[in-house]
């Protein structure tokens, strides 16, 4: 163990991270910028490719920050995962998606646990930063690592450690946001701890791997819910003829006991709309339902169809039918001015509006062709961004608040816009019908 920590002092550890995705990339410029030599590893060559080229393929992270960590020389991202062996810690940064049934998908942890257990070898940490349930860390990874022979904490140090991003926040980063550290013992609490702690402002332990975990679900939780509760009173007054977004205006002039929460579309993104439900599926073995995520669940996800509904009975009250009318949705993202579109509801308000008949385009500057995910396939071309493209549509959807969205004057020349983002005030554009959703 004293090795291990002299290392760090030294900034002599080698740092492997795999998987340089939005978590891993960010994670491997910090260790670099602390001083510490870096291996990232990700399965996708484009990514090595990319990243050995100086490039970020992740806008918020600029590509400056990538070149200069790789001109330092002690960073470089491979696919060869024998080089594992020559880690000193290992951090682990892999997808954790639902299953069709939204069923934790822990494939990709478990194969990760599999690339690092054939080269695992005595003096490793190894951390696991994914998202995932209690339990994870302990139940999964731990005997994995263990059937290789070697025993932790004897010859190996494991420990979880969840991710905090707020991507495109400029006010928090890798390096200032506080990191909740959870070893499986005492020693691997420990060593994590001194590694976040040389590369990281504030480091916050605690007393095991299952709280660590636990912690970053509450947190996700907590988002999930409370998005829920505006979204149900965003429905609730539309009936009663109040602007929630006025109400939350309101209300957040209160100094204390209240935190402003905005309704939209619907959830996006890696975290709110799946963490959860990690939860509630793990809670299920201890006889548990976790009431609070199921309602919060079910009500996020009917967001895009209330969104239409809205379209269709403004459309309606024009005169016009949703069948064959020609809409406009604006973003693809699930998140105002990032390129991430992971779980967006723009996929599936713009397969609702198909179904129901309408004619679909899509204005995203973050996406001039719409890339197939998981779910859906739209087969799009972006519109350019401007008042003359927008023009002549029966209906403009926002479903993403980008900056770019923002100019009224964008919408001169639309009749009805449908907005679930407060990008524009009501009367803002004369002429412009503005129904909020
Ligand atoms: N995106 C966020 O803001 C955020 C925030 C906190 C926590 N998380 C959690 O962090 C984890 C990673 O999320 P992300 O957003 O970085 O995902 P991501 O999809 O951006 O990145 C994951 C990377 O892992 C790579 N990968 C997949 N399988 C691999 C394998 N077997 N070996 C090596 N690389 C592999 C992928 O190619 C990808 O580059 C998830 O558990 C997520 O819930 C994400």
């Amino acid at each position: 163990m004293s090795m291990f920590l002299e290392k760090i002092q030294r900034r002599e550890t080698v740092v492997g991270i795999i998987g340089q995705g939005y978590v891993g990339l960010p994670l491997a410029l910090v260790f670099t910028e602390a001083g510490f030599p870096v291996v990232g590893f990700d399965s996708d060559l484009k990514k090595i490719d990319a990243l050995g080229r100086g490039e970020s393929y992740i806008k918020h992270i600029g590509a400056d920050r990538v070149a200069a960590a790789v001109a330092t020389g002690r960073f470089r991202a491979t696919a060869a995962f024998d080089e594992l062996s020559g880690c000193d810690a290992i951090l682990i940064c892999v997808p954790t998606p639902l299953g069709l049934h939204r069923e934790p998908d822990l494939s990709f942890v478990h194969g990760s646990a599999r690339d690092v257990a054939k080269r695992l070898r005595k003096g490793q940490l190894v951390v696991l930063e994914s998202t995932t349930y209690p339990g994870t860390t302990d139940g999964e990874v731990l005997p994995i690592l263990e059937a290789t022979g070697l025993k932790c904490p004897d010859d190996f140090l494991l420990a979880f450690s969840p991710e905090r991003e707020d991507p495109g926040n400029p006010k928090f980063h890798t390096k200032i946001i506080p990191k909740v550290v959870g070893g499986l013992n005492p020693p691997s609490t420990e060593a994590a701890v001194a590694l976040y702690q040389a590369a990281v402002d504030r480091v916050v332990p605690v007393s095991s791997c299952r709280v660590a975990e636990a912690s970053k679900l509450l947190e996700n939780i907590f988002r999930s819910i409370n998005i829920a509760l505006v979204n149900e009173l965003k429905m609730t007054f539309d009936r009663m003829d109040i602007d929630i977004w006025e109400v939350i205006e309101a209300a957040r002039t209160k100094p204390f006991g209240f935190t402003p929460f905005y309704p939209g579309p619907g959830l996006g993104g890696h975290c709110i709309p799946l963490d959860p439900f990690y939860l509630s599926w793990k809670a299920a073995e201890y006889g548990m339902w976790t009431r609070f995520i199921e309602l919060a669940g079910e009500i996020n996800t009917h967001m895009p169809r209330f969104v239409v509904q809205k379209t269709v009975q403004a459309l309606n009250e024009d005169g016009k039918s949703i069948r064959d009318a020609s809409v406009l949705v604006l973003g693809l993202s699930y998140k105002e001015d990032i390129d991430d579109d992971r779980e967006s509801p723009s996929y599936e308000i713009i397969e609702l509006l198909r179904e129901a008949g309408a004619d679909v385009s899509y204005c995203d500057p973050f996406f001039p062709v719409a890339r197939p995910g998981r779910h859906h396939d739209i087969r799009l071309e972006s519109v350019p961004c401007t008042a003359q493209a927008f023009e002549g549509y029966d209906a403009v959807v926002v479903s993403t608040g980008h900056r770019q969205f923002r100019d009224p004057a964008l919408y001169t020349g639309v009749t009805l816009l449908v907005d679930t983002r407060r990008i524009v005030e009501r009367d803002a554009v004369p002429g412009t019908r503005v129904v909020r959703a």
